[in-house]
């Protein structure tokens, strides 16, 4: 499959070392998406604490790529000071700096578990590898989710009712190539379907508070040319009931062993509003956000609570060009913030995986082979 990450016309992943690792790395490049859709800025990263910053603003989010920017902030750890102390420091404020994404804490313990044995002047080259190894697989496993979703796209297709429109395809959040190293999650079988010929059209929840949606996928199907419609958030329940929407695809932050899913908050809403319509809902996801050692998602995973401002107020482009927050809502009211929300497996038809679709009641099936 054809990398997807053209910014005129260059080609990009979402994290990278600015030097290559055989001349020792010193900083790491992010694109700051905290800027897009109207700048597209890259910044360079250069030790752990400003990697803990860009994790916890959001210049890099989505639960693949926090776990490849948590990897790459132990090596910067390593690069500063390689001692005992320092590793499991940075392990400990890595790991508290955005609690659902279980991407995050399976890639430090990895990393852990791949240092701690090491000598500390091994440590930093190490590091970059084993950080590497972790960005490389994402891409690997996202190119395998493509294929496998694809299928189920594909028949979907042969299907729909109405040969004489594009397949519908709704999806919340980001869960492209931004959240991830390449390609994306929810969104790696949509662009593998364009890619292939197939008429697809994807509504997109624009996603309050931080308009992810409407932000980043929107740019990233845009750029891809893939035909898209931004919704708010509320218009998806009334799509279904039209018959306009034929398959849900979104990406996770962490899936329990059971097949619960837990994602970007309003996900729960439109599942729900999915099974009462019959239509196909599907979570796409590489095995790095299957949380085995949890049951029960209502109960086990930890939801992040964020600042309310981003509730009360809204980025955009004026009209002088200039980008500003404007606030929405009365100064003395109190706001709630919650980011995520649970998927009961119940309301999910499917988990598409690299190694293939599973059942959520079957997910156990993975652990043995991922
Ligand atoms: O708060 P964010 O933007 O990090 O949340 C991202 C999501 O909820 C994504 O859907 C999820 O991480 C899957 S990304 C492949």
């Amino acid at each position: 499959m054809q990398f997807f990450m053209l910014v005129n016309t260059q080609q990009y992943r979402t994290i990278w070392p600015t030097e290559t690792i055989a001349t020792e790395p010193k900083t790491i490049s992010i694109i700051d998406q905290t800027k897009l859709p109207h700048a597209f800025e890259i910044r360079q990263i250069g030790s752990l604490a400003q990697m803990i910053t860009a994790i916890k603003t959001m210049q890099v989010r989505g639960a693949p790529l926090i776990g490849a920017a948590a990897a790459y902030g132990i090596a910067l750890a390593m690069l500063e000071d390689d001692s005992d102390a320092s590793l499991h420091l940075a392990v400990n404020a890595l790991k508290s700096s955005r609690p659902t994404a279980v991407n995050l804490q399976w890639a430090v313990s990895r990393m852990l578990a791949c240092l701690q044995s090491r000598p500390n002047e091994a440590r930093h080259l190490t590091a970059w590898h084993e950080a590497a190894n972790i960005a490389e697989e994402d891409v690997a496993q996202n190119k395998a989710i493509a294929q496998h979703g694809l299928v189920l796209i594909e028949k979907l297709y042969q299907n729909r009712k109405n040969q004489n429109r594009p397949l519908n395809i709704l999806t919340h959040c980001n869960a492209g190539w931004l959240a991830t190293v390449d390609f994306g999650t929810a969104l790696a079988p949509i662009y593998a379907a364009h890619n292939a010929g197939l008429d697809v059209h994807v509504w997109v929840d624009e996603t309050r508070p931080r308009n992810q949606g409407a932000a980043l996928t929107a740019w990233e199907l845009g750029s891809h040319g893939v035909p898209h419609t931004v919704i708010t958030d509320n218009a998806g329940g009334h799509l279904m009931q039209q018959g306009l929407v034929d398959m849900v695809i979104v990406g996770a932050d962490r899936v329990t062993s059971t097949g619960d899913v837990c994602n970007k908050i309003g996900t729960y809403l439109k599942a729900l509003a999915a099974f009462d319509n019959h239509v196909p809902f599907y979570a796409a996801v590489p095995s790095p956000t299957i949380d085995w050692t949890i049951k029960d998602g209502l109960i086990e995973i930890e939801i992040e609570q964020r600042h309310g401002d981003e509730v009360a107020y809204l980025q955009g482009l004026a009209l002088d060009g200039s980008v500003q927050n404007v606030r929405l809502i009365p100064i003395e009211s109190a706001v709630a913030n919650p980011a995520f929300d649970v998927t009961p497996a119940r309301l999910v038809t499917g988990i598409i995986t690299e190694q293939g679709v599973f059942a959520p009641h079957a997910l156990k099936r993975l652990e043995i082979i991922a």
